[in-house]
């Protein structure tokens, strides 16, 4: 299994070299096995199904971790991760977004047959619909179809209590070559909140909104849907999950500081972390070798805002978070980091700790597994930059 997800094992030399050449996008290997168990005891202790998003690790490896920790199926974004997955061995996807076009389907639809895999896909529109239907009746399918619902993103998704939910959901029952599956829905503005209560009260909202949604539904005869939601802040923070079937977390795996700030884990929670070397220093200022080009200059998801780009630490000091160094300033291969009291010296070590860990790893070839500072593994980011 190992070789097939491309993981080679490295003689413990070059395993060493692999922290000394920075930057690195390193995984603490024991604070990722205790995020997968977290999140897999609330499904277990809930009765839910865990479909993990894929999105934040794009890892086979990873995926084969949680498979073996109790996930039963995997959501991505994007048809080529999909098709990454599929050829990685993974047959039981989800793809939720609401459209993907016509070339990508017939790509799907082909790779679906070749590695007998079973896709679900998302519809949020007549247009949606219409598409996957002709799609589905082109490669003579009958399409599992989830309806997407806002639950007050505004992204994508049907108005819970709006006229497109009874449409959308009833073309898609009426339609031979589509299958009614349920309805999903991501309530990302939780990145918004707070603290914990203001994302307790969001997942409590966003299931009243599920499950009154369900019973319109049923109200047409269309009874017995699946409900999925998902987000790691709505997971983490859950109000209780009567009526739920399914939940699809995906930066529960790593966690980063904007999962600290909302209240939701500790530093000592953080899986992701990046090792950079510091090349030069200044006034109260340290530069390191990681810049936007491995650490992303997103602050937060969904565009949130934080303050800098990720708190560093000397890297085998203690991890405490009144004393983390901010990143104060990127450029693209530069990291400028507040070196207060100058305790970072030219050739020093650091570990940087993310605002957000998804788009961290979608900047990098491989992630090193350690086991505290020790490196231990490399795996590869399989569906690294599948953004179409
Ligand atoms: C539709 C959907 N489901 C689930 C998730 C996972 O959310 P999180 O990364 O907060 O765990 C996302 C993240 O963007 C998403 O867009």
């Amino acid at each position: 299994m190992l070789a097939e997800l491309g993981i080679v094992k490295m003689s413990e030399a070059l395993l060493e070299d692999l922290l000394a050449d920075t930057p690195a996008v390193a995984v603490d290997r024991q604070r990722l096995m205790r995020n997968l168990t977290r999140v897999q005891s609330i499904a277990d202790e809930n009765g839910l199904s865990l479909w993990p998003h894929l999105k934040t690790h794009k890892c086979a490896a990873l995926a084969a971790l949680q498979a073996s920790t109790g996930a039963t199926g995997f959501t991505v974004a994007k048809a080529e991760e999909a098709l990454r997955f599929m050829e990685a061995g993974f047959t039981n996807l989800q793809i939720a977004y609401p459209w993907l076009g016509r070339r990508k389907l017939d790509r799907l639809f082909d790779a679906a047959g070749r590695y007998n895999a079973t896709l679900t896909l998302v519809a949020d529109s007549l247009q949606g619909v219409e598409l996957l239907q002709c799609v589905a009746s082109d490669h003579g399918h009958v399409q599992p179809v989830m309806v997407k619902v806002d639950v007050g993103l505004h992204r994508c998704g049907v108005d819970p209590f709006g006229p497109e939910l009874i449409t959308v959901a009833q073309a898609i029952a009426e339609n031979s070559h589509l299958q009614l599956e349920g309805l999903l829905s991501h309530a990302g503005h939780s990145y918004a909140a707070s603290d914990q209560e203001a994302v307790r009260a969001i997942a409590a909202e966003e299931r009243r909104l599920m499950l009154a949604a369900a019973e319109r539904l049923a109200g047409i005869g269309l009874e017995g849907l699946l409900i999925s939601v998902g987000a790691t802040p709505t997971v983490l923070a859950h109000a209780g999950f009567d009526g739920v079937h399914q939940i699809r977390p995906g930066n529960y795996v790593f966690c980063d500081l904007t999962q600290v700030r909302l209240g939701l884990v500790d530093l000592h929670d953080i899986a992701l972390f990046v090792v950079a070397t510091v090349v030069s220093t200044g006034s109260e200022r340290a530069v390191i070798d990681a810049g936007s080009k491995c650490l992303s200059s997103d602050m937060a998801p969904h565009s949130g805002k934080a303050v800098g780009y990720g708190l560093a630490f000397p890297f085998e000091g203690a991890l405490d978070i009144e004393h983390g160094l901010r990143v104060e300033r990127l450029s693209e291969e530069h990291g400028i980091v507040a070196n207060d009291g100058n305790r970072l010296q030219v050739g020093d070590r650091v570990k940087v700790f993310p605002n957000h860990a998804c788009p961290v790893v979608n900047l990098t070839d491989r992630i090193v597994v350690v086991e505290g500072s020790v490196p231990r593994d490399t795996w590869p980011v399989t569906a690294r930059t599948c953004s179409r």
